[in-house]
């Protein structure tokens, strides 16, 4: 595999750690009644083993295959860093055709690690294909990438663990269509598509094997949301250079963590332990992811769909009414101090913010001295850079939520690399599998979309049975009001 083409995304030190800071969520600091007290979260640690122990005791098994991603065979590995070399030399363009966690994950391991605008960077400095997500059917979308790649020297990758996802699967036939005609009628376009789906369910694995696609396996018990370690992210990672055993070996190493039976040294159980608190006594059903990067934003919509899809539930495993599930925003500093901060300082105490900081940037920017005569409120930026004023700023937002008592954390990120982003992915996994076994919902599943594939599928008048009787439960809404259109 070629080395990363910009060296700045390696590691400043190859093993680094992610460090967390929980303080602001403790009430000796946010003020008492407003932030979770040492006795209610010593009295959640029975509570917490019983998570822990229930996590490890179905690794590997079931919905928790994704637990064994960080260990998972050289071969894999193999392949898909030959798939990887073949897409960078013959492809001026890698698209990735998903949705939902077959799509977010990639997205968001590649802007953290690529600088930003990178599509538009000159091709030897960008080392690899140009790289576009498709997550949506936006028919102006589909329409303006082709209007920017050759399809003749695009790869397509489709992802569906289902294989049936009707929103990629007709991305795949509006593809296949173009490149067809891009290839004049030679069955060489089928070089230019890469499959990832399951082995052995699905259409998809089928049409692959119809048309001799090459193909990537998402292994079984692996869910979308927890796939992003599996060749669902690994393919599109190793195609944009980034050194994917540095990825799962950053998520082998927060799994160590994750293993410990002391709470106040495994992270992602301490974090699931005080969300669960700040929701059940605190009202807090609010959690905001906020990184102070840009390269972190698409990482706040990744955690925001493994948060809602896993943790928003309507009964607990026994069939119980719960209505469970803390509601993930997304937010990125500094933006939006300027267009949320006001609402979490003052509004509601329904919150909890997740800052994330980054401790060296891949570059410094330097702010130039202003002129002789410039107000002093300007002036006083000269010659500091933006990396400083960043973090003033992440200081200045976490002292104003302090001070109005809002529970707010800090995850610690000394650079944004392969090894680093690895254990982000593999925290916020944990995190979320605890979190599931304290609510005691089933986090693996998502009826809740399930039912709206259905009601899409019956609205196109699909003839199956179950879409009829989908389309005659729709027919008995109440008829809509015309009075309340304007
Ligand atoms: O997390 C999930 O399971 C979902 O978000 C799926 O990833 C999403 O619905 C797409 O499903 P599929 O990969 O089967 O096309």
């Amino acid at each position: 595999m070629d080395v990363i083409a910009n060296d700045l995304r390696a590691c400043v030190e190859p093993t680094e750690s992610i460090r967390f800071d929980f303080n602001n969520m403790l009430d000796k600091r946010v003020g008492y009644g407003r932030g979770v007290s040492a006795e209610v979260l010593e009295a959640l640690r029975g509570k917490a083993a019983e998570a822990l122990s229930a996590v490890q005791a179905a690794r590997g098994t079931g919905w928790l295959e994704w637990t064994e991603l960080p260990y998972q065979d050289e071969s894999i590995l193999s392949d898909i860093k030959d798939a990887a070399r073949d897409i960078r030399e013959r492809c001026d363009a890698f698209v990735l055709l998903g949705i939902g966690g077959s799509a977010l994950g990639p997205a968001c391991v590649h802007e953290a690690l690529h600088p930003p605008r990178a599509n538009e960077l000159p091709a030897e400095k960008r080392g690899g294909p140009r790289m576009y997500f498709e997550d949506n059917i936006d028919p102006e979308r589909m329409a303006s990438l082709l209007e920017i790649i050759d399809p003749a020297k695009t790869c397509f990758n489709i992802i569906t663990k289902s294989g049936a996802t009707a929103e990629t699967m007709s991305q795949y036939l509006i593809i296949r269509d173009a490149l067809q005609r891009a290839f004049d009628g030679s069955p060489d376009w089928r070089r230019n598509i890469v499959v990832t789906t399951s082995a052995n369910r699905g259409l998809l694995v089928e049409i692959a094997r119809l048309e001799g696609f090459r193909s990537f396996v998402v292994p079984e018990g692996v869910g979308g949301r927890f796939s992003e370690l599996s060749p669902v992210g690994l393919l599109a990672a190793a195609v944009g250079g980034v050194d994917i055993c540095q990825l799962l070996k950053g998520a082998a190493v927060m799994d160590e963590l994750c293993k410990q039976t002391d709470i106040m040294k495994n992270p992602a159980l301490l974090e699931a332990a005080l969300q669960f608190i700040a929701s059940r006594d605190l009202g807090r059903n609010i959690n905001v992811m906020m990184p102070y990067a840009d390269g972190l934003r698409l990482f706040a919509d990744w955690f925001c769909q493994l948060w809602a899809e896993s943790l928003g539930k309507s009964v607990t495993r026994s069939g119980a009414e719960i209505y469970a599930g803390q509601t993930p925003v997304k937010a990125l500093g500094v933006t939006d101090q300027h267009s949320q901060l006001q609402l979490y300082t003052e509004g509601p105490f329904d919150k909890v913010i997740t800052i994330i900081k980054v401790e060296s940037f891949r570059n410094e920017t330097i702010i130039p001295h202003a002129p002789e005569g410039y107000p002093a409120d300007i002036a006083f930026l000269g010659g500091i850079t933006h990396n400083k004023l960043i973090e003033a700023e992440r200081q200045g937002t976490e002292y104003a939520l302090l001070k109005a008592g809002r529970m707010n954390k800090t995850i610690i990120v000394p650079s944004v690399c392969a090894y680093t982003v690895g254990q982000l992915l593999f925290f916020f996994e944990m995190a979320t599998a605890f979190m599931g076994e304290l609510l005691n919902i089933d986090a693996f599943n998502q009826p809740g979309v399930e039912e709206s594939k259905l009601a899409t599928f019956a609205t196109l008048n699909h003839p199956a049975a179950k879409y009829e009787a989908k389309r005659r439960e729709m027919a008995a809404l109440p008829e809509r009001d015309q009075a309340y259109i304007l």
